[in-house]
């Protein structure tokens, strides 16, 4: 009996010291891969599917030609449309409205430097995507602005208009989870084999 004892002690002890000095976890790269794991991939796909289908990307990357608007996705009111460069058609340009920052208030323009629509000859469509679609047009760099897989996590984990999503102004709903959380799930679809869900998958 007192053997035990003496052994189970000397074993928490042992313990202690490896746990204490058990080297800082290393900063795992943020391009790293994983072993490919298509469930696992496809599974965070669908995380990240829920943000781009929130209204607060979806309403940029609609199917039409006209900005959406609100939680609803309702057409943007006044006409307005993409035109050639994104930023609005003849004299009806984003920027007449859409300043540099978010207007105060309920129903006032939000704003960012960059606002504006993909433009015509790259049209960015998430609206009416089934998952597998939009995976497969992400990934593919003749739809996605020439991006490699590396600079389209940067520009899901960066990009500054991506980020005007989680602070969107006055009475506007936030993306389903916070934006650290979604980048995760973007670099673990990409790590684990950038896998597109089942054409079941919805
Ligand atoms: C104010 C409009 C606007 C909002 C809001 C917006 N985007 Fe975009 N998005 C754009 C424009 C314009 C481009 C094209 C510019 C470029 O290629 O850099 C783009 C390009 C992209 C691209 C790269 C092209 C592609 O489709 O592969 C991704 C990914 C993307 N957006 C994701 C998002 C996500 C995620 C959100 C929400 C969290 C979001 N966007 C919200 C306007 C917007
Ligand atoms: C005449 C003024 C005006 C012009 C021009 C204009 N907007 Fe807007 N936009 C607004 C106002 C005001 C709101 C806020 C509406 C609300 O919250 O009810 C808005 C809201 C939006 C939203 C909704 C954001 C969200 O997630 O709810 C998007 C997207 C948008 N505009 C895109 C554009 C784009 C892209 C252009 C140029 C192609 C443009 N707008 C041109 C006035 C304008």
């Amino acid at each position: 009996m007192r053997k035990l004892i003496v052994i189970s002690a000397i074993a928490l002890i042992a313990g202690i010291i490896t746990l204490s000095f058990r080297p800082a976890p290393v900063k795992t790269n943020k391009y790293a891969t994983l072993p490919k794991d298509s469930v696992g991939s496809a599974k965070a796909f669908m995380a990240v599917y829920r943000v781009l289908k929130s209204s607060r990307c979806m309403n940029c990357h609609p199917s039409g030609d006209a900005p959406l608007q609100g939680d609803d996705s309702h057409i943007h009111t006044m006409n307005v449309k993409r035109g050639i460069d994104g930023k609005g058609l003849y004299s009806v340009r984003c920027s007449n409205c859409h300043q540099a920052e978010n207007v105060a208030g309920l129903h006032m323009p939000p704003g960012n430097p960059k606002w504006g629509l993909p433009p015509a000859d790259m049209r960015m469509v998430f609206q009416g995507r089934t998952p597998r679609q939009l995976a497969l047009q992400l990934l593919d760099p003749k739809q996605n602005g020439g991006r490699t897989k590396a600079q389209l996590i940067d520009h899901m984990a960066n990009d500054d208009l991506v980020g005007w999503a989680w602070h969107p102004g006055d009475g506007r709903t936030l993306p389903p989870m916070t934006r650290q959380a979604f980048a995760a799930q973007v670099r673990l679809w990409i790590a684990k084999g950038a896998y597109a869900p089942s054409a079941k998958a919805k």
